[in-house]
């Protein structure tokens, strides 16, 4: 079985740069889970299908085949990468996410990303749910206020024009309705290490999880 470091965690907490970072360094492959909510959603809204309708949105969750090719991801031969990273596609994501039949209709997707060498997961529930056998499970956190600044600076580097009251507002929207939902809420995997990256660097935050990796290996 190939080990797995599970990196749970709110919006922009860091999740997606320590994984690949993490990875990078390990060699390991790296699973996005929220690009697969968020490939969800998008597709729904390109089909019309209305996110409210919990049946026809499982049903399109069930029969999406997104291609990921050279660092792109492809949804019916369009390329989605940038209209996946929306703040409106994160909302979307976060309302579909609620349905248990569109979480599991993502979860055998999610588990096959499981291959040698290793795999860093980050998501909601990577360390609860989907790889309850992760070696190491982390739950990497940051205060609001920190975390809207990071995604201000990430949507500026893209050139997308924000502002940091909307950020803290729609990340706080999203913190709710994940931690308040009934199926896989975001909380700590049991045996996740807690892991406040408020006052670190990138680079403290992977050096931590890899000294935390290289102790148990
Ligand atoms: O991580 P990201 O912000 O891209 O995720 C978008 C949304 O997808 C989250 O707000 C959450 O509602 C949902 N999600 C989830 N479980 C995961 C990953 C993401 O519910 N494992």
């Amino acid at each position: 079985m190939a080990d797995i470091i599970a990196i749970d965690g709110p919006v922009a907490s860091g999740k997606g740069s320590v994984s690949a970072g993490v990875a990078k360094v390990l060699g390991f492959h790296v699973l996005d889970s929220g690009a697969l909510y968020r490939l969800a959603g998008t597709a729904c809204v390109k089909e019309g299908v209305s996110l409210d309708d919990q049946a026809a949105v499982t049903k399109v969750a069930e029969n999406m085949k997104p291609l990921f090719k050279d660092g792109r991801i492809y949804l019916n031969d369009e390329d989605v990468t940038d209209v996946i990273r929306t703040e409106e596609a994160g909302l979307n994501a976060s309302q579909i996410a609620a349905y248990p039949t569109v979480r599991d209709a993502l979860f055998q997707l999610q588990r096959r990303c499981a291959q040698e060498p290793g795999l860093v997961a980050d998501g909601r529930d990577m360390g609860a749910v989907v790889f309850p056998d992760a070696c190491l499970k982390i739950f990497l956190t940051a205060s609001a206020e920190s975390r809207a600044k990071r995604r201000y600076n990430q949507l500026k580097e893209k050139g997308i024009d924000s502002k940091i009251d909307d950020l803290v507002s729609d990340l706080k929207e999203r913190d709710r309705r994940d931690t308040e939902r009934a199926v896989a809420p975001l909380k700590p995997a049991e045996g996740a290490r807690i892991l406040d990256s408020s006052e670190l660097t990138l680079q403290e935050t992977i050096d931590k999880v890899l000294s935390w990796y290289r102790e148990i290996r």
